[in-house]
């Protein structure tokens, strides 16, 4: 056998440890061989590429509601996307094929760092942690979710935006070819979204990567999306590709497509109806159809965390 020496390697023959085990072809075999293989340390695996996969290092979250959790099949067949069609369950039917990976985050606007990421070396400085959230949707239904995600205000600290930032914005993909929903002109395409950046460094809002201990499901907004408890379900913009530190408030999906009806702030508020229907009470999916609505809570039940954030603010003017 001839074996060469170092010198006698070039370097273009290195390839990165990394890049010389393909994760994936590496865990398929795995599960090829009883799925019982160890992750090489090389291979840092924070958002593992397959769908299903179980997320590690996952740490529990004293945020989180203690209200019984909707089922699996409920968070995942019941969905609002509509990049993957108006139904909803197109988005289960529609996003199956979805392969979110590689996926790229490009971070901009005023901020001390900036760039083009890929995911997984977006989430690597932060924690992740396991949120049982209750949502409420504008829609009047409502659902209690473990989200897996890391801290929205951990994120923006470490992007370091500028005084100048009053606002950070957020953007989804938008492809025509891989999202049927994009080829159907029910929305302004790309989705967008955004907060007050005092709102992005509360601790409540995450990025959420997973739910149920598990990669995010492609319904869900893989392979990341935004999660904050206390505003309707609509400002949790899925499929992130872009975040934009802005000095003006962003536009938004839906107050572009709907200004009288869908506001900037969309706090919950059981006080401020919707132009066409009450915001009093709510539906919670999978109780059963016999089951009685219950009472809409005052910014979601998060009051105590987030009320401070709107003293002065007229919310009937601003909703
Ligand atoms: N994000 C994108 N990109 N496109 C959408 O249509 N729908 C929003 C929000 N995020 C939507 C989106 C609405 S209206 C709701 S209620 C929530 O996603 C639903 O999230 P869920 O399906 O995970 O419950």
């Amino acid at each position: 056998m001839l074996i060469r020496k170092q010198a006698d390697i070039r370097p273009s023959e290195i390839t990165s440890e990394k890049n010389y085990l393909n994760r994936r072809a590496f865990i398929r075999a795995g599960a090829l061989f009883g799925g019982s293989i160890l992750a090489p340390p090389a291979i840092s695996a924070v958002v593992p590429d397959e769908r299903g996969a179980r997320l590690a290092k996952v740490r529990k979250s004293s945020f989180s509601t203690d209200e019984a959790a909707n089922s699996f099949e409920d968070i995942t067949t019941y969905n609002n996307y509509y990049e993957f069609g108006t139904g909803k369950g197109d988005p289960y039917r529609n996003a199956q094929d979805f392969d979110p990976l590689p996926w790229t985050i490009e971070v901009e606007g005023h901020a001390e760092k900036t760039g083009t990421f890929d995911l997984e070396d977006f989430i690597k400085p932060f924690d992740l942690e396991e949120r049982i959230y209750r949502m409420r949707c504008v829609e009047a239904w409502s659902m209690v979710i473990p989200w897996v995600g890391i801290s929205l205000a951990d994120v923006v600290k470490h992007f370091k935006p500028t005084s100048k930032a009053k606002y950070v914005a957020f953007e989804t993909l938008n492809d025509r070819k891989r999202m049927p929903g994009v080829r159907r002109g029910s929305l302004d395409w790309p989705y967008r979204e955004g907060l007050t950046i005092a709102e992005a460094v509360n601790p409540l809002p995450i990025l959420a990567v997973g739910l149920y201990g598990q990669v995010l499901p492609n319904q869900n907004g893989a392979p990341i999306r935004l999660v904050v408890p206390w505003k309707y379900g609509f400002k949790g913009i899925k499929g992130i590709v872009r975040m934009r530190f802005t000095e003006k408030q962003p536009e938004t999906s839906w107050n572009m497509a709907q200004p009288r009806e869908y506001g900037f702030y969309a706090n919950v508020n059981p006080n401020v109806d919707h132009p066409r229907w009450s915001q009093a009470r709510e539906r919670r999916i999978g109780a059963g159809i016999f089951a009685s609505k219950q009472p809409t809570l005052m910014f979601n039940g998060y009051g105590e965390e987030v009320a401070h954030l709107y003293k002065g603010l007229d919310l009937r003017r601003n909703y």
